[in-house]
């Protein structure tokens, strides 16, 4: 049977363009993963704990590994059961979060625990369809927590799983396109393995980041070489295809940097809006048809009450957020007076400069104040 993308696919699911005596596309994963050599030792693959591996892939999100496992480590010293975490207060969960960046993780993965502990007697759910109720769970999470913490054949289509089977299956369409994606998701729901599906996921999700990598792939090692259609057209640079340069927007935002005896002042940010409950430099979005200076004065004026003389420019941090690009520019300036008044914070604080980044700052106050300070 021939699948939209022209490929060929037995009933059974397996690849089966080139016949003869290779073994299927999912046992030579499999090999490949259990090879000693190959295969990442990572701390949450030396477990089955349902809740360890929902932290790691909670975690694992949209952070990379390597930065990953200290944090894990320390989460789960810090709470070791669901019930624990679920007790925990949220500041407890934000402190332990704090430098990971994207917290409404934590937010989801906390109020995940409560669920799960006033509904589910502590169980984290053992299926696809069980896990995706709970909040912050989409397809790919509770697939990777199906198959890896409960083996159950879920299939996980992530950034390197796209590349992968883009490439072996030879879709050269952008795997940007929602019917790209739905397309991919259709072939991993097909070729999952009825066992052993979490080494399998496990196995495409290495396989992308050491080996199919978006560069230079390294065919020549790769288990799924000889019938992967990008290698044998020599398409591996083509696809999957570059990200189109769109006409993206640039919020700008403007932050003054108040220094007192070795502190800086910071302010919360308000739950309501973006980036809710995180600590920044005091600022704002720039205001129409207003120079940057002047705004930036407004900006505090209206939302602390302080005034400011003496900015100079301190530096500018860029970030590419989901739908739009971030600059936030920084300013040195001196209070005339202290905060009098909270109007769209939460709260202020003079922190040491050398606690900063203890604090659960946003992303790109973070990067902002590692160049600063
Ligand atoms: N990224 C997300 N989940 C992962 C896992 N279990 N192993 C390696 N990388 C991952």
């Amino acid at each position: 049977m021939a699948d939209a993308a022209g490929i060929i696919i037995s009933t059974n699911g397996e690849n089966t363009m080139i016949k003869g005596s290779l073994p299927s596309f999912q046992q030579r994963l499999l090999r490949w993963y259990r090879l000693k050599t190959t295969r990442k030792n990572l701390p949450w693959r030396g477990t089955k704990d349902p809740y360890a591996i929902w932290i790691s892939e909670m975690m694992l999100q949209q952070t990379q590994v390597n930065t990953v496992i200290p944090y894990y480590h320390r989460f789960l010293k810090k709470f070791p059961t669901v019930k624990r975490l679920a007790q925990a207060p949220d500041t407890a969960v934000l402190d332990a979060w704090s430098g990971l960046g994207y917290y409404s993780r934590a937010r989801n993965l906390h109020a995940m625990a409560r669920e799960v502990t006033a509904h589910y007697g502590g169980k984290i759910p053992d299926t696809v369809e069980g896990l995706r109720q709970l909040p912050g769970i989409g397809r790919y999470s509770a697939g990777a927590i199906a198959s890896i913490a409960y083996d159950r054949p879920a299939a996980v289509v992530d950034g390197n799983v796209i590349r992968v089977f883009c490439r072996y299956f030879g879709i050269t369409r952008n795997p940007r396109e929602t019917s790209v994606i739905k397309q991919l998701w259709d072939l991993a729901d097909r070729h999952v393995p009825q066992r052993n599906a979490g080494d399998y996921n496990q196995a495409l999700m290495d396989l992308g980041s050491t080996l199919c990598t978006p560069r230079q792939p390294d065919c020549p090692h790769c288990p799924i070489a000889d019938d992967c259609i990008a290698r044998i057209k020599g398409w591996q640079e083509k696809i999957p295809p570059s990200k189109k340069p769109a006409g993206r927007k640039t919020i700008r935002y403007l932050c003054g940097i108040l220094e007192k005896n070795g502190s800086v002042l910071v302010a919360r940010r308000p739950m309501e809006n973006l980036l809710p409950g995180l600590w920044e430099f005091p600022g704002g979005v720039l205001l129409e048809n207003t120079e940057k200076q002047a705004s930036l004065r407004q900006l505090l004026q209206e939302k602390l009450g302080i005034r400011v003389t003496g900015l100079t420019p301190a530096g500018t941090q860029r970030q590419v957020l989901s739908h739009r690009d971030l600059e936030i520019e920084a300013f040195r300036c001196t209070a005339k007076n202290p905060t009098v008044r909270l109007n769209g914070y939460l709260q202020t604080r003079w922190v040491e400069i050398d606690q900063l980044q203890k604090l659960p700052l946003t992303a790109g106050m973070k990067k902002l104040a590692l160049k600063l300070f």
